[in-house]
């Protein structure tokens, strides 16, 4: 029987501070006989030192060997020229790659014999997968990060507090976009004290926006139930759990109808994303222009391929003249580095216990996971 060896590379995007395993994950993986290797420095972003590593079971080796040794390199984001260049035929790359997003990526790797495990692509529906679910573990810090950014940079209180100096009102949050990084940064408000409405298009989600206790903005320009099925759209879902691609008209319409709510708002939080596609636009500059001044708008969609908000900037925080302070903030995850890489690398070693067989690695195309995240392509 074989030993599987994986490697942790040190993650070398702007400002990416996560790391693929954490020292705990290492025992895991030892445990079941698989052997690692880590990367020098690659946990000192997540405040993991080499040290841990070692002590948890892992061969702390400079980047070259661990390329020359691991059958299965492990990442968070998707690798740089560099990193991509230093893959051999016959490895794996395992991480979240966003093939949809860069798919000349994946298929440069593939012509060079490099096989991908793009945890973007997991069957997110399939209970199985769910303890592999990565894009939902990273998504649920987005979110509560979201809201704690929210609460930090506007400079009045979330809840409602009567004092002797009199009462405070609450502030009025706005989410757009209620799925799991949505519904997390509603959560966190509400513990905070703020009264929240939440809107989304997949017709489920209104429900779990209740649950939390915030409300449910309806935009009467989305189609009914009925108009929906009629129309061959459906409401707002598309595949998988997804939410489809709104039309033209149906955006413009969703962007009148929340242009009266984000003007009464406080705080904006936005995250709505369509997998594959641009971003949807929902807050415009001139509903920003609208917002009062000390308001602030925290978009997580923000980021190279565009965001919610118009006005937003990738990793860039905004004072408008107005006062209303705009905050891009597509990499929030990596800005809670050690509970990012602990639960990541949790999905990491989930995905490894279903991969790895007899000390082997197996991509096998039989398997509903594995087709998924390789894509559909051959293994
Ligand atoms: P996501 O990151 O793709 O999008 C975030 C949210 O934006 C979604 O709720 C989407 O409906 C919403 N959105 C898209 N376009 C919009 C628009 N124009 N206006 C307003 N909202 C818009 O989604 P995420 O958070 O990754 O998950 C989406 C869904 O995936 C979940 O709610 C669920 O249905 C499914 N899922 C299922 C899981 C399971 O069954 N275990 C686990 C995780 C996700």
């Amino acid at each position: 029987m074989g030993t599987v060896t994986v490697g942790a590379v040190r993650g070398r995007a702007p400002g990416e501070r996560r790391v693929a395993l954490v020292p705990e994950a290492v025992t895991r993986l030892r445990r079941d006989g698989i052997d690692v290797l880590v990367e020098t420095g690659a946990g000192a972003g997540a405040w993991f030192a080499d040290a841990d590593y070692a002590e948890a079971g892992a061969a702390v080796v400079p980047s070259h060997e661990l390329y020359a040794r691991a059958d299965a390199v492990l990442c968070v984001g998707p690798p740089d020229a560099g990193a991509a260049a230093s893959l051999r035929a016959g490895q794996v790359l395992i991480g979240l790659l966003e093939p949809l997003r860069r798919p000349a990526l994946v298929s440069a790797l593939a012509e060079r014999g490099v096989r991908t495990v793009s945890l973007d692509l997991l069957p997110r529906t399939l209970s199985r997968a769910q303890s592999m679910d990565a894009l939902t573990s990273q998504a649920n810090i987005a979110g509560y990060k979201a809201a704690v950014l929210a609460a930090d940079t506007y400079d009045r209180f979330f809840p409602m507090l009567t004092t002797a100096a009199g009462t405070m009102r609450p502030a009025q949050v706005l989410v757009l976009g209620a799925g799991v990084a949505g519904l997390q940064a509603i959560a966190t408000a509400r513990r905070l004290g703020a009264v929240v409405t939440a809107h989304d298009v997949r017709p489920e989600s209104r429900e779990e926006v209740q649950s939390l206790g915030a409300r449910f903005l309806d935009v009467a320009a989305l189609p009914t139930r009925e108009q929906g099925a009629a129309q061959g759209t459906g409401q707002g879902a598309g595949q998988g759990g997804y939410a489809r691609e709104l039309t033209e008209s149906e955006q413009r319409a969703q962007r009148a109808a929340l242009d009266a709510h984000i003007a009464r708002t406080d705080i904006v939080i936005t995250t709505a994303q369509v997998p594959g596609r641009k971003p949807p636009l929902l807050v415009t500059a001139a509903a920003v222009r609208a917002m009062k001044s000390g308001s602030v708008v925290v978009d997580l969609a923000a980021s190279e391929f565009g965001g919610n908000v118009e006005v937003s900037e990738p990793d860039r925080t905004t004072v408008l003249d107005n006062g209303v302070t705009v905050i891009g903030a597509g990499h929030l995850p990596s800005a809670m580095a050690t509970a990012a890489s602990t639960a990541y690398a949790r999905n990491l070693v989930a995905l490894l216990r279903h991969l790895v067989r007899d000390g082997e690695l197996v991509l096998d195309p039989a398997d509903e996971i594995t087709a998924a995240l390789t894509g559909g392509a051959p293994a």
